[in-house]
């Protein structure tokens, strides 16, 4: 008993920023035999369960990776879809998004999305600029390769016009330039679905990020999957390159 209480006292010191390849309703909406559209409505209802469980467990950021630019060549109709449930779900979550005190960000290239999507996106961004209790950061038309893509063209621009000389570049700069700019350092990288890979998400954003892989499609990830995947990030140990004596010594000081 004294045991579990300290776990769940080490759940309160969990991760700050939590991101989450939500994969598998595709496959969840398959072995019910529905359309994958289902697949992605019951994934967006979940979206709205697990968003609370991070509130409840102390996560800052929560930055989920709803849409690809690789999903871009999904079938018409299936990204038609996605685009709707987008304006839907905005249109639905507004109210509950304001009073919870959930602010509502994105990152990728919005400017690819459908008028109507983009634009009511934009309206919550605005209408939750002010909240803090957790931001839900949605990863849309995004990819890394994408995003570091566009960080270099800028970032050239500068140097073009000799605003900043190239031996003066740091990863400071390229890091101020990218979508997430201004969110903390990336802690754990959850991906459902039973797949072992990152898709192109938050690569330089999760140099140092601890991966969680569980195989439950994403409309089945629970308030349990989200408990063990923080309980065991805690139970690790970040090196950052040091040494385990070292990181130890470090965290003696604080
Ligand atoms: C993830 O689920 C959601 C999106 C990519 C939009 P999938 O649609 O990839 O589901 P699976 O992987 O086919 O089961
Ligand atoms: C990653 O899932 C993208 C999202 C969850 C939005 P995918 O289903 O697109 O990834 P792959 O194709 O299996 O790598
Ligand atoms: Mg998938």
């Amino acid at each position: 008993m004294l045991g579990q209480i300290s776990r769940e006292q080490d759940l309160l010191r969990g991760p700050r920023h939590v991101a989450i390849i939500m994969d598998g309703n595709g496959r969840w909406a398959k072995a019910r035999g529905l359309k994958r559209s289902e697949g992605h409505v019951q994934g967006y209802l979940n979206l709205r369960e697990v968003l609370r469980y991070a509130v409840e467990f102390g996560v800052e950021v929560l930055t989920v990776y709803a849409f690809s630019t690789e999903n871009w060549h999904r079938p018409q109709d299936e990204v038609d879809a996605l685009m709707e449930l987008v304006v839907t779900a905005v249109h639905a979550q507004t109210p509950e998004l304001i009073s919870e005190g959930v602010r509502l960000r994105t990152i990728g290239d919005l400017s690819r999305l459908p008028d109507r999507a983009r634009e009511a996106l934009l309206g919550v961004i605005e209408q939750t600029a002010h909240n803090t209790r957790i931001n839900l950061v949605l990863a849309l038309s995004y990819s890394s390769r994408d995003e570091i893509t566009r960080a270099v063209r800028a970032l050239s621009t500068q140097v073009a016009s000799s605003a900043l000389s190239p031996e003066d570049i740091t990863e400071e700069h390229i890091s101020r330039l990218l979508d997430t700019a201004d969110l903390p350092e990336l802690d754990l990288m959850i991906r459902t679905g039973g797949e072992r890979r990152i898709s192109n998400y938050l690569l330089w954003q999760g140099a140092y990020a601890e991966l969680y892989f569980s195989d439950a499609y994403w409309p089945d990830f629970g308030r349990e999957d989200l408990r063990m995947a923080i309980l065991d990030y805690n139970e690790r140990e970040r090196r950052w390159g040091k040494t385990s004596e070292q990181v130890q010594a470090l965290s003696e000081e604080e």
